[in-house]
Parts: structure tokens; sequence; C-alpha cells
């Protein structure tokens, strides 16, 4: 039996991307790859063995083929499938999908299943899944919730890739702590993607004495993640994570920034598109400016983060390590519980896999 062995939540792009990932990269192969070996993981050792969405065209389905189905359109790069064997289960619906979906072509919104939920709990215990990737639409915070109760009740670690704080909310964190279980998170971070960009620059241009005095980010495209966050009323969390992962790398707080998701255009499909623009004072007072366009394919773009998350998970549990993992998170995610500079969370993770090992899974 495989080391990890990973329940997904929510059956989208991202999910999509990374089952993918682990079925390209099982021989061994690192380009494209942030890491290789995490304590002892390679990507090979994560086997999906539970699944739980709600869409009609997904729920029951093996997942192979709920990850092919609409409103899924992020590129298909991989032959043959690792987690054929699993079937989708129908999970509680609470907020996870937006009543606007309704109002959009069912091959690009959701379209919710009328089955009953499953006991998510119970399915966490009969798998034996030992961590939980939460890919839900932003602005499922009740859903979010629930599932992340449920990994809890279960005996399960968690990898948060969406904006409801749980890892970086205190109560949550202590009670992964007590529970001994570990947990990366929140709202993940692109492997190199408009956050990561906008941090680095806004950190030199800090770095090298120039005031950043205004700076947006906007961002377009058109995946369901996109279409789910035309509502404001959703967003307010994912604004939050974005802008404290710019404004943590900048000095002060006098800064005006704008920075979040900023509209749906439907033909980019899975394509996401970053406008930045920095404005700044250098020397006595003279204005810099930088403006730059990144265009990436957004799932993709996020699955070797989740891959180096899940495993840190992994890792940490060997280590006998319970609770939010500082340094990970920082590295992986745009709203994790402590921020820290790029080089700090890379020695802190080299810490965290130097620390001996208690209980090892993997033979
Ligand atoms: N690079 C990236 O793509 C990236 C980066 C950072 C954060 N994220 C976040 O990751 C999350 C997932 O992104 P995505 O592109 O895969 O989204 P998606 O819209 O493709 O997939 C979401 C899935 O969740 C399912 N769902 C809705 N309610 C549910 C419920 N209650 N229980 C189970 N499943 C439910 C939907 O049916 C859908 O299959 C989003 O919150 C997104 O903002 C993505």
């Amino acid at each position: 039996m495989s080391d990890i062995r990973l329940a997904i939540v929510g059956v989208g792009n991202c999910a999509s991307s990374l089952v993918q990932g682990l079925d390209y990269y099982k021989n061994g192969d690192r380009s494209g790859l942030i890491q290789q070996d995490i304590g002892g993981y390679q990507v090979g050792d994560i086997r999906v063995v539970a699944a739980f969405d709600v869409d009609e065209r997904k729920v029951g389905k093996p997942l192979g083929t709920a990850l092919k189905s609409a409103p899924n359109c992020t590129p298909w790069f991989t032959r043959d499938l690792t987690g054929e064997g699993v079937v989708v289960q129908m999970g509680p619906i609470y907020d996870g999908v937006a009543p606007h979906m309704a109002e959009y072509d069912a091959d690009v919104s959701f379209r919710p299943s009328r089955q009953e939920p499953v006991d998510v709990v119970k399915v966490l215990r009969e798998s034996g899944a030992n961590v939980l990737i939460n890919y839900l639409p932003v602005g499922s915070d009740q859903a979010a919730k629930y599932y992340a109760g449920a990994a809890l009740e279960a005996g399960v670690a968690m990898v948060n890739c969406m904006p409801v704080f749980i890892s970086s909310d205190p109560e949550w964190a202590e009670r992964f702590r007590s529970k001994g279980l570990p947990i990366v998170g929140d709202d993940i971070k692109s492997q190199l993607g408009a956050t990561i960009v906008h941090r680095t620059l806004a950190q030199l241009f800090a770095d090298r004495g120039i005031t950043v005095k205004r700076s947006y980010q906007l961002n377009t495209g058109g995946n369901t993640d996109f279409l789910n966050m035309l509502r404001q009323e959703r967003l307010k969390s994912k604004r939050i994570s974005k802008t404290e992962a710019v404004s943590s790398a900048l000095p002060d707080n006098k800064s005006q920034l704008h920075i979040g998701p900023s509209d749906y255009v439907p033909w980019l499909q899975d394509n996401k598109c970053c406008f930045l623009r920095i404005e700044g004072e250098g020397f006595a007072g003279q204005p810099i400016e930088l403006e730059l366009r990144l265009s990436v394919m957004d799932s993709p773009n996020s699955a070797g983060c989740a891959m180096d998350a899940i495993r840190y998970c992994a890792a940490a549990r060997d280590r006998g390590l319970g609770g939010p993992l500082e340094a990970p998170s920082a590295f992986f995610m745009k709203r994790p519980p402590v921020q820290l500079t790029l080089e700090a969370a890379q020695a802190g993770m080299e810490t965290l896999l130097h620390l001996p090992v208690l209980s090892p899974a993997k033979a």
C-alpha cells in the first residue's frame, strides 16, 4: 500500500492537474517539479483513495471520468490515470455552489446533484486516507469548515488550497495541533504565478530603497474558479489572502494596493492572464514604474506546489509534528499562519526534514 493516501475534496480543474501529474511524474522524471524527494517521499508515493464532489456529472463516476467531465477545462497532458479505482462520492453541498452558476451554460458552470451526501468521516476512515486536500470553490466557508472538521474527526492531515482561513486561524490551528495532525494552508500559491512574482518584485523594490506608492494586480481567466469569483460577496477572504501575500513583503502599510480576480473571460478557459503595475519613488522622490503581463495555465501551475505540500504533511507526521507547518505553509500558500521570506521558508523546510523520524510510515 502506498504511504500517502490522499482524499480529494472538489474534483475540479486543480484536482485534474494534480491527479494527471501523479501519473505524469510516476517514473521519476523531475523536470517542472520544485522538489524531487521530500523526507523520503517521491511523487509516486501519493495515491488517491477517495474523492468528493457535488456535481451531477462527477458524482458516482470513476475519478478519471469525472476529471474529464464539464465544466473542467484544464489541459489533459497524460494518458493513464492514477486513481482509476476511485469513485467520486457525493459530499454535502453547503455553500459550495454559488446561485449565479445557474445563470450560465451547463458546460461552463456547476450543476448540483440531487443525491444524498455520504458520511464523509466514514469514507475517510474506510479508505485509509491520511491526507485530505481541499479544492472547494472560493466562498465555500461552511463547506470548507465541514471538511476540516471531518479531517479532524477521521485523524487525517490537511492541505487547504482555498481561502477559507483554517491553518491561519488560531482556533482551527489549535484543533489540528491538539490532534497531532499536520496542516498546510491557506490558499495555494502557484509555482510561478501572480502572487509570487508580485511579492518578489515588491520585495525587490523595498530592498533597493524604492518606496512602493501604488500597485495593482488584475487577474483574468475563463475557468469555473473565475466564474465563481464574479460575485464580490464570495471574494472577501481571497482579496485578503492575495493582498497580504504582497503587503507583507513591503516595509510599511502605506502603499495603495488593488489585488484580486478582476474578470471572467470565457474563451480564456484555464489560461490565466495577470496584469501587474507597480508605481514607486526612488532617489530624491523620482518616479519608477513597472508593468508586466503574465500568462499561465492556471491549474497545472499550482499542482506541483500541492504535491509538495502533501508530501510535507507526510514527512511532518513521520516526525511527530502536528498543527500548522509554518515553513511549508509560507512557501506554498498565500495566507500562511506566518509570512516568511522565501529564504526563511526554505530554511525552515530543511530544518523540518532534518528532524528525527519517529514513526516512519515508509518501510
Ligand atoms: N492555480 C490555481 O488554480 C489556484 C491557486 C490558488 C487557489 N486556488 C483555489 O483552489 C480551489 C479549486 O480551484 P479549481 O480551479 O479546481 O476550482 P473548480 O471550480 O475547477 O473546482 C471546484 C470543484 O468543487 C466542487 N464542489 C463544489 N461544492 C462542493 C462541495 N460542497 N463538496 C465537494 N465538492 C464541491 C465543484 O463541483 C467543482 O468540481 C479554488 O478555491 C481556487 O480559488 C486555485
